[in-house]
């Protein structure tokens, strides 16, 4: 089956009320290009106000808790945020792997959150630079992989974002070889564990994505959508990467 290209913005802590209004442009980017599938994940704040003012667009969720309620104050359920009209959900951001220090073992139960209220995990591996320095690299995305992925994944719950660390916000991006190369290994470890459904899950790149690289990296094989920083804050930037992706489909 052929794979719809994902074009998912990560706002992460950016953005105000006020930013919203670069939604319509993206909006009708998205809609001018339907071939390919865009989202855009801002701050959970800002999910049903921007479900409101772009219901053309899929507004997503940069995070989820396991657990459905209870006592975990300053949380989000995956359920809170289907509520609020979030199709997708990011779980295990290297920021978040960093920041809040999360295990993949987190990283599962939040996707396996988000498959039970119907939403879609895009779940993030990665390594970092010491770890590709190291020769390390597909020991620990595929660490991470068989960590982080439910061995009973489908193709409508689960997409994967491959996202080195250390091209995260920096204007790096690895060699066309380098992302080939390991997308390729994600795509082998998630056929040893869910077989032939491998075949459909959708595994995006991140790292510096941009209107200027992102044809080439988006024609990689297995790269089948990407995971946008800092060029999802504008539609100036991100447009010409919604369009890359659907010149390809
Ligand atoms: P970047 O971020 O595009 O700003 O590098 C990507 C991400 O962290 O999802």
């Amino acid at each position: 089956m052929a794979r719809r290209k994902l074009i998912a913005g990560n706002w992460k802590m950016n953005g105000h009320f006020d930013h919203l209004r670069e939604l319509h442009g993206i909006e009708k980017a998205a809609k001018a290009n339907p071939q390919v599938d865009v989202a855009i994940c801002p701050p959970a704040t800002l999910i049903a106000p921007a479900v409101a003012r772009v219901p053309g667009l899929a507004i997503g969720a940069q995070d989820c808790h396991p657990a459905d309620n209870g006592a975990h104050t300053g949380c989000l359920s995956a359920a809170m945020l289907k509520e609020a009209g979030a199709p997708h959900v990011i779980v295990g951001h290297s920021e978040r792997r960093t920041d809040q220090g999360e295990t993949d073992e987190q990283v599962r139960g939040k996707a396996e959150a988000a498959r039970r209220h119907g939403l879609v995990a895009i779940v993030c591996v990665g390594e970092t630079a010491a770890e590709r320095d190291a020769g390390k690299a597909e020991t620990v995305v595929t660490s991470q992989i068989v960590g982080s992925v439910l061995g009973d994944a489908k193709a409508d719950w689960l997409v994967v974002a491959y996202e080195p660390v250390w091209a995260i916000g920096t204007g790096r991006v690895p060699t066309l070889d380098d992302v080939a190369a390991m997308h390729a290994v994600i795509r082998a470890k998630l056929a040893d564990m869910i077989g032939d459904e491998a075949d459909d899950v959708r595994i995006l790149y991140g790292g510096s994505m941009n209107g200027d690289n992102a044809a080439d990296l988006l024609a990689v094989a297995n790269v089948d959508g990407g995971l946008v920083g800092g060029a999802s804050l504008s539609a100036d930037k991100f447009v010409p990467i919604i369009e890359a992706g659907a010149a390809l489909a």
